[in-house]
């Protein structure tokens, strides 16, 4: 495991001489700070490297599948074959939505944004989930599986319903990303893409201590249940500056609409102090090594398609944007290029990633319980002090 000498632990450190509850102060956006421990993932920004578990990020991109991966996290160790079967058999049997969620489905269809309905169904999965109000440790893993299961049902009934097509029921023969290509887009999906959407969740499954699952974390450590949690979760996740880069990288790829463009679409943005989505990193300094897997797959998604114009704008949106600001890529930037050759609407992206990160939420939560504190910094007070009270008259 990485070394990380030079930082704290957020919660035993109280400085000397301070109050009570006072602690040391943070920086903004709290990035020095190590604000807990885990045995789920690992990253080293400098080198630019990313494990699960110990294994590297790039070894299981290439080897594992995304349920292999949902098993990997949960119990830290790879399934054996009959383990992964279980694991499989049970997603498969718990991909149907409560009638609760059916009837709600057209209405939030017609209501709402795609991170608002997952917000909102994922919410409202508690109330059929057949575990109730058991916070067993048995009970939460099979609220966490009910919950990777069911997340493609929500987002693929969404967008059949609105877009007026029928709903296309689970299939039980198919894995999870397979699956959720078939309930998307109504075809049997060519191997090959959904190979290509299954690295991308095993990519998205889990990021150490990101701003959703510190979030997770920090509803869980209030004992509050698996579902609060995550529906926590993926209301931290909608913001641009975390999940929703990735709908605004194919927003780019479209404003700039060829290659040839984009050196002046980045300098104009540079220029105009706007950020160039899916670039940056609050912890790489580096590549990010999942957008290294995700440029590959863009390129070979593209190719076989016969569509590589979105791989070569963000190809090019990328050299401007190292050489103009020296920031590089990360995953959700070249996930997009992926995603819409793979013929995923742009506002469903980040839904998809909340469907992959959705294995590793639950893993954190569960973490979380198994050996809690409640999680609750200090605060430093900069506002007046002293101050009498006076009667509203007086003003
Ligand atoms: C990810 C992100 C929020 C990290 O933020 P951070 O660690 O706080 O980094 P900072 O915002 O402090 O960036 C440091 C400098 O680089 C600039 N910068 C960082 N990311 C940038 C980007 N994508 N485009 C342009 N400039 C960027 C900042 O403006 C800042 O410049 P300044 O010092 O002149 O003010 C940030 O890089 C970002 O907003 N990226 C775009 C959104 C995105 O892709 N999010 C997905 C993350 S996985």
């Amino acid at each position: 495991m990485v070394q990380v000498p030079t930082q704290t632990i957020l919660a035993p450190v109280v400085a000397a001489g301070a109050t009570e509850g006072a602690g040391t102060l943070a920086g903004k956006g709290l990035r020095e700070v190590v604000a807990g421990q885990t045995s789920i993932s690992d990253i080293d920004g400098q080198a630019g490297r990313l494990w699960y578990v110990g294994y590297e990020i790039a070894d299981l991109a290439e080897n594992a599948t995304f349920e292999e991966v949902v098993y990997l996290l949960h119990h830290i160790c790879l399934p054996k074959r009959d383990e992964l079967d279980e694991l499989t058999a049970f997603m498969v049997e718990e991909r149907d939505l409560s009638p609760l969620l059916q009837n709600m489905m057209p209405e939030l269809a017609q209501q709402t944004s795609p991170m608002s309905m997952l917000r909102t169904g994922v919410s409202a999965a508690s109330a059929y989930d057949p575990d109730g109000w058991d916070e067993s440790r048995e009970a939460q893993y099979r609220k966490a599986l009910r919950l990777v299961a069911k997340t493609p049902t929500l987002i693929a009934s969404y967008h059949r319903l609105r877009t007026g097509q029928e709903v296309v029921p689970p299939s039980t023969k198919l894995p999870h990303a397979a699956n959720f290509l078939w309930m998307l887009l109504g075809t049997e999906p060519d191997p090959e893409d959904a190979a290509a959407l299954d690295t991308t969740f095993v990519l998205y499954a889990d990021h150490t201590m990101n701003a959703s699952t510190f979030t997770a974390r920090i509803i869980a450590s209030t004992l509050a249940d698996m579902f609060s949690a995550i529906t926590g979760a993926i209301a931290a996740l909608k913001g641009p500056l975390h999940g929703g880069a990735n709908e605004e990288s194919m927003k780019m790829f479209e404003e700039v609409g060829d290659p040839a463009g984009a050196e002046a679409y980045v300098r104009d943005r540079l220029e105009r102090k706007e950020k160039v989505f899916g670039f940056g990193h609050a912890v790489y300094k580096t590549m990010d090594p999942r957008a290294t897997v995700l440029k590959r797959l863009s390129r070979e998604v593209g190719e076989r398609a016969g569509d590589t114009r979105w791989h070569e704008i963000a190809d090019a949106i990328e050299e401007t944007t190292l050489e103009q600001k020296g920031l590089f890529p990360n995953v959700d930037f070249y996930a997009a290029s992926v995603y819409h050759v793979l013929g995923i609407p742009t506002d469903l992206m980040t839904p998809i990633f909340a469907l992959a990160r959705m294995a590793g939420w639950t893993a954190h939560v569960r973490e979380q319980y198994a050996d809690n504190r409640v999680i609750r910094p200090g605060s430093e007070y900069v506002g007046p002090r002293n101050q009498r009270w006076i009667p509203i008259d007086e003003r």
